[in-house]
């Protein structure tokens, strides 16, 4: 049996994962459709039910920033167990909205978490495990602020300041620096239609 890919969409609050998600699945579907596999939509936190009870804590509930982290993986934990790993091991594919990266950017890069305590926390929870390739939508803070608008109330991530954001992106940035084979950096400030042309050409290559 032929393993799954995992494929991860970064990027901070605005940057528009969430505007591609659906049609880069479809395209995937296409490109797999031969093989009789599917793709499988996630997210995080959350894509458990536990994940989900606790993504309603993180995004909505003050908390120490190690506890935040260690929730953060602990979510990821279950999400491996229960979804990533049964879908890779059946030869599906998984796609999620944001995985380990954003906790290096988020807890790490935002709010200044001593890196080796999170590569500690990866290191148990993921072994040496990795998405094959991780999409980045990289846009400046205060695109994103602007995209985010007024829509609706803002979580505890989303509420937060432009420089929190502006540390946030640098260490995604960062982590697509280090490696490089992983990562398909997008700049997002393009039109949306601009995007999903840089898109189709990383289905193409996957
Ligand atoms: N390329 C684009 N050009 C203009 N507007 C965009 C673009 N991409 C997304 N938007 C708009 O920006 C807003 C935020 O996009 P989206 O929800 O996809 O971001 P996100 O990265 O998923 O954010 P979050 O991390 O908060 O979920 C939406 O209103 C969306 O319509
Ligand atoms: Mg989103």
């Amino acid at each position: 049996m032929v393993r799954g890919k995992f494929i991860t969409f970064e990027g901070i609050d605005g940057a528009g994962k969430t505007t591609h998600l659906g049609w880069f699945r479809e395209r995937l579907e296409a490109k797999i459709a031969s093989t009789g596999h599917s793709v499988v939509m996630t997210r995080e936190p959350g894509g458990t039910a536990l994940g989900e009870s606790l993504r309603e804590l993180l995004l909505n509930q003050p908390m120490d920033l190690e506890t935040e982290a260690l929730l953060m993986f602990a979510a990821r934990c279950e999400h491996l167990a229960q979804v990533i790993e049964p879908a890779l091991a059946r030869g599906d594919w998984v796609l999620s909205d944001r995985f380990s990266d954003a906790t290096f950017a988020y807890q790490g890069g935002g709010r200044g978490l001593p890196r080796d305590k999170l590569e500690a926390l990866e290191r148990w929870v993921q072994g040496g495990f990795q998405p094959d390739l991780t999409v980045l939508f990289d846009v400046p803070t205060s695109v994103a602020s602007e995209r985010r608008g007024a829509a609706r109330a803002p979580d505890k991530f989303e509420s937060e300041s432009d420089s929190f954001f502006g540390r946030t992106r640098a260490e995604y940035l960062r982590r697509a620096a280090e490696s490089p084979e992983r990562f398909a950096v997008i700049d997002a400030t393009q039109t949306v239609l601009d995007i999903q042309k840089k898109l189709e050409e990383v289905v193409s290559n996957i």
